[in-house]
């Protein structure tokens, strides 16, 4: 009697040992399990990363950035593409809600007369005083006419609020190398703004098309 009891619990004691051993083992397997899914989780959160940084770095910006131009002839399209893809800012074009005309002695001649006679063109602008309200620098492109700003640029900086804003002038020419009256027009327009004159880009229409690096080199070194 006394063997088969001792016999009974050395069996009970090796089924209980099996047994526990058995969720060790499961315990392992789980943790080996979700180091793969930590790994996994943390890989997806790497390619998330990946993928974001750029959006990311863009939206901290601690100050938020438009670009807004005016171009006839396709100079100052290229440097205000060019200028958004370096600053991350938002690109706005401004154009004439009449058209100006594709010959350039028709699109001279109205815009003598619109400088003559203080014309402000009425524009196309995709864009509302709120949302104007939520930049802090504003890089403004324009071609010299006339010695001065086009009018339509006239009747932008006339349209919205600049206060407290940094203006930063680019713009092209085609001898009007210190743009002439178009900084100082910029500075009496835009009311309460600080316009960053000197910093301004110039570049002559006709090297604007292998400008790029320069154009990528000038945001780079401006303080803004
Ligand atoms: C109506 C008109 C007036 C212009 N007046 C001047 C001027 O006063 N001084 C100057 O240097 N260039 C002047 N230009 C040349 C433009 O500033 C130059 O070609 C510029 O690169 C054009 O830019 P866009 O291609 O973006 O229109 C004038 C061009 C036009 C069409």
């Amino acid at each position: 009697m006394k063997k088969t009891i001792s016999l009974l619990l050395i069996f009970l004691l090796l089924f209980s040992l099996t047994s526990c051993a058995k969720p060790e083992n499961e315990a392992q397997n789980s943790g080996t399990e979700s180091k793969a899914e930590a790994q996994t989780t943390a890989l997806d959160n790497s390619d998330t990363d990946a993928t974001e940084t750029p959006v990311t770095d863009k939206t901290s910006n601690e100050s938020k950035i438009l670009v807004v131009y005016f171009s006839w002839s396709g100079n100052l399209d290229k440097m205000a593409h060019w200028v958004a893809d370096e600053t991350g800012g938002d690109l706005v074009r401004v154009t004439a809600k009449e058209t100006y005309p594709e010959n350039y002695n028709d699109t001279a001649d109205r815009a003598k007369n619109e400088v003559d006679n203080g014309i402000r063109p009425e524009i196309n602008v995709d864009l509302t005083p709120e949302q104007m309200a939520q930049y802090d620098t504003v890089f403004f492109g324009f071609p010299v006419w006339w010695y001065d700003l086009p009018m339509c640029m006239w009747t932008f900086l006339e349209s919205y609020d600049f206060s407290g804003k940094t203006i930063i002038p680019f713009f092209s020419h085609e001898g009007s190398s210190n743009g002439a009256n178009s900084l100082s027009t910029v500075e009496n327009l835009a009311k309460g703004a600080t316009v960053k004159s000197d910093d301004a880009l110039s570049i002559r229409g006709g090297e604007v098309a292998s400008s790029q690096d320069t154009v990528i080199d000038w945001v780079k070194n401006l303080n803004y």
